[in-house]
């Protein structure tokens, strides 16, 4: 068992390692400017007006478009084994569609079979992203509990880099909450950050088995079985279970309004609870497993799956702007409260922080797998291409997100807890060349080749791309290198999770209290040039 050896990038020559993005708004999670990024050897060198940069340099005009820090996608699965088969994706094709949409950093997950060695199948992992065309790190899944694993998670996060462990309580390779509790206490230990995916799982499974008797075996049977508060449940007892040992909490993928609600009740004060959802949940509900096309309803079986509530997209988003607003400014009931004099107040409630996709695509063949019985439909979505721009649509787009908003649920705020910030996740003088020249104006549709969300029209595309200064979406053309992605360590001890000091810096900016008419004013307040 030996660490493997990483390959040195193939870096561009001489003046093309030079680059000068100009004229366009540079947008950060806290200010937006109007400044040329100058970038030299994958690093952005200076910044500003007037900047004095060498000949030869390539120049990209960002006139009337954001410049913004690339996507960091915090939850991805490339060639991973689950359900008996093996993902579409490897870390070649799954970090090129990343790029292709606007994400210049995936954080994947080290899975190891129940009973193997964390360590192992870490070596494992970082052999299979050698591929990978962006930078990528890695969670590592705890799916059993043992001394030897408590041991490896020690290893992983002093020597491997490693900052991140995420614990089941579904699936045959769950938890219990004893061992929940230990998990959540040797996370707290290493300084890392403890991840859930929380559904009940004894409960899914009972009644998976009694609607399967009952003759529901098509996909609708998949949400039926884990409905809303089989997620929140879990999402509380988590949250119960790491208060007890003051362990930082990471809920993944929170899938529905109960959930988000659950969590809510556990943030605030001096909390450390977090919350990710997904692109699949902004952008699509529930009514997708009604498809009276097999393939298209289990294309859309994740778990926890989409929600029949069909407020759960803009809900879930107003979670993440944090404003306590629906999108015509009237006040989301259950973020209010009436103060002494009588007018409501808005309730920070931040509950959710990062967008992720949860990318795991299985074709249409290993889908079919489960005709017949839907706990056997390999569970996962794709959406690491579609992510950024679904989130602008929905977000953005849709006057819930400022753009300094988006680029924090979408980059920053994942650089942050993961311990990346601010080598990535902004644009600053220092910081690794990951950039992205959006395109407001520019509309993509969704191909029915990534069926998911397939049809839907975004506004919001990259027209560059920038990984580590090498231009790999170029006026829309793919030119990516397998193998150009570095694996990026993840220390442990996250400023950001660990220092309260903070803490506060991932809450969006405070919600001004303004007239109904000038609330979507407000929201647009970064202006194009
Ligand atoms: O259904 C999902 N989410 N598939 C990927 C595995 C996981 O639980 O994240
Ligand atoms: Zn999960
Ligand atoms: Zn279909
Ligand atoms: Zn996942």
């Amino acid at each position: 068992m030996s660490a493997p050896v990483k390959k040195v990038p193939i870096h561009l020559q001489s003046s093309q390692n030079r680059l000068l993005i100009k004229n366009g708004k540079v947008v950060n999670e806290d200010d937006a400017s109007d400044a040329d990024v100058y970038v030299e050897d994958g690093v952005i060198k200076q910044m500003g007006k007037n900047l004095i940069i060498p000949g030869g340099t390539r120049t990209i005009d960002a006139r009337g478009k954001y410049v913004l820090p690339g996507g960091i996608d915090p939850h991805t699965h490339l060639d991973f084994q689950f359900f008996g088969t093996r993902t579409a994706d490897t870390f070649y094709s799954g970090t090129k569609a990343a790029i292709a949409g606007g994400t210049t950093t995936i954080i994947d997950f080290v899975f190891p079979e129940k009973g193997e060695s964390l360590l192992d199948t870490y070596y494992d992992y970082r052999q299979k992203a050698e591929g990978a065309c962006c930078d990528y790190g890695f969670h590592v899944c705890v799916t059993h509990w043992s001394d030897r694993v408590k041991q490896e998670m020690e290893l992983l996060t002093k020597e491997h880099g490693v900052n991140s462990f995420k614990m089941f309580m579904a699936y045959d390779f769950m938890l219990d909450d004893s061992e929940l509790y230990c998990a959540f206490e040797q996370c707290k230990q290493l300084g890392a950050l403890a991840q859930v995916h929380a559904e009940n799982g004894p409960v899914l499974t009972e009644n998976a088995r009694r609607l399967l008797a009952k003759g529901v075996t098509g996909p609708e049977g998949h949400e039926l079985s884990r409905p809303e508060e089989v997620e929140a449940e879990a999402v509380n007892r988590a949250c119960v279970i790491a208060k007890q040992v003051d362990c930082p909490l990471y809920v993944v993928h929170v899938m529905s309004k109960s959930a988000a609600e659950a969590l809510r009740r556990h943030a605030g004060g001096g909390r450390r609870t977090f919350g990710e959802t997904l692109a699949a949940a902004l952008g699509a509900d529930g009514s997708q497993y009604k498809h009276q096309c097999f393939h298209h309803a289990a294309g859309h079986v994740l778990s926890p799956p989409l929600r029949p509530d069909t407020g759960t997209p803009v809900a879930l988003m107003h979670h993440l702007a944090d404003d306590g607003l629906t999108a015509f400014g009237e006040a989301v009931t259950s973020s209010l409260t009436q103060s002494g004099d009588g007018l409501v107040d808005l309730l920070a409630s931040d509950v959710l922080q990062l967008t992720a996709s949860d990318h795991c695509t299985f074709n249409k063949s290993q889908k079919e797998a489960g005709k017949g019985d839907f706990t056997k439909i390999p569970n996962g979505v794709n959406g690491v291409e579609d992510r950024m721009s679904v989130v602008w649509e929905k977000g953005v787009h849709a006057g819930i997100l400022t753009p300094s908003r988006f680029v924090a649920v979408t980059s920053t705020n994942a650089a942050k807890l993961f311990n990346l910030y601010p080598r990535k996740g902004c644009i600053a003088v220092g910081s690794d060349a990951d950039i992205v020249v959006w395109n407001p104006n520019a509309t993509r549709t969704i191909s029915a080749a990534t069926h998911h969300q397939a049809g839907m029209t975004c506004h919001g595309v990259p027209d560059y791309v920038i990984v580590n200064g090498r231009v790999c979406l170029d006026e829309g053309q793919l030119r990516v290198v397998e193998g150009y992605g570095r694996f990026v360590e993840t220390p442990a001890y996250a400023p950001f999770v660990y220092n309260p000091d903070e803490l506060e810096s991932l809450k969006p900016a405070k919600v001004e209290h303004v007239e109904h008419a000038d609330v979507f004013q407000k929201m647009q307040k970064v202006k194009l040039a």
